[in-house]
């Protein structure tokens, strides 16, 4: 690999899910390893950019060179997004599209209950919809898990957020994806693709970085 091919490029990777607090025991959160964005992270870095990586909660080693800003909420990593996000994003979390209306600041006892409780949730921030419809965006790639039509959908979220790249994967496939180690993946752009064959999540990542820096550096050169 190419020691240079970033060429100090600062990027941004968000990763893992997010969690939201129910009450102080309980939460919502997503299926979500944060291996895909661990292993583009390691890449990034060991190509030469300058790699922050903002991650849910995961069980999972940082990166060597990674500078690791560690989320609990989305709201929480929109906020350092939003300060970190420079030349590239690469949005590679499962964020929570929602969260509960209100945190109870105690734990919900069932004694109290008369049935089962009902939660009410609210929309939360879109983060890399937000840093993609900023005044000057960062070059912003996204990541799309879908059960069907993944083209039709890929594409219509690469114009919805204004992105330039989106990877999109097949989730109704169980040997991919989630907590799987290997991972098949199509990435759309404006006018092309490019498919990536059912490989481990490092040997993709190193894959996906080139193909991400030569978008990047095609646009920024
Ligand atoms: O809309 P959907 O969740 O399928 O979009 C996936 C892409 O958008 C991913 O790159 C994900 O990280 C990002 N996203 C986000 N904030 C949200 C929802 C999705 O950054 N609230």
């Amino acid at each position: 690999q190419h020691q240079k091919l970033w060429n100090n490029a600062r990027i941004t990777i968000t990763a893992g899910p997010t969690r939201e607090a129910i009450d102080p025991v309980r939460y919502i959160s997503n299926h979500s390893s944060g291996k895909m964005g661990y292993a583009l992270a390691a890449a990034a870095a060991r190509t030469g950019a300058q790699v922050t990586l903002i991650s849910g909660p995961v069980s999972l080693e940082p990166p060597a060179g990674v500078t690791l800003i560690a989320v609990e909420t989305a709201e929480q990593m929109l906020a350092a997004t939003e300060e970190t996000a420079m030349d590239v994003f690469i949005g590679c979390a499962a964020v929570s599209d929602y969260r509960p209306a209100e945190v109870a600041s105690q734990k919900i006892k069932k004694e109290q209950q008369q049935g089962a409780p009902s939660l009410s949730l609210i929309k939360n921030p879109d983060v890399l919809k937000t840093i993609a419809t900023s005044k000057q965006p960062p070059f912003c790639i996204g990541f799309a898990a879908e059960t069907n039509n993944l083209r039709e959908h890929a594409l219509a979220k690469l114009d919805a957020k204004k992105l330039k790249l989106i990877v999109a994967n097949d989730v109704s496939d169980k040997t991919i994806g989630f907590n799987s180690e290997q991972n098949a993946v199509t990435v759309y752009w404006q006018d092309g693709k490019k498919a990536f064959s059912a490989q481990n999540k490092t040997s993709l990542a190193e894959a996906l970085n080139q193909l991400f820096a030569e978008h990047f550096f095609n646009e920024n050169k």
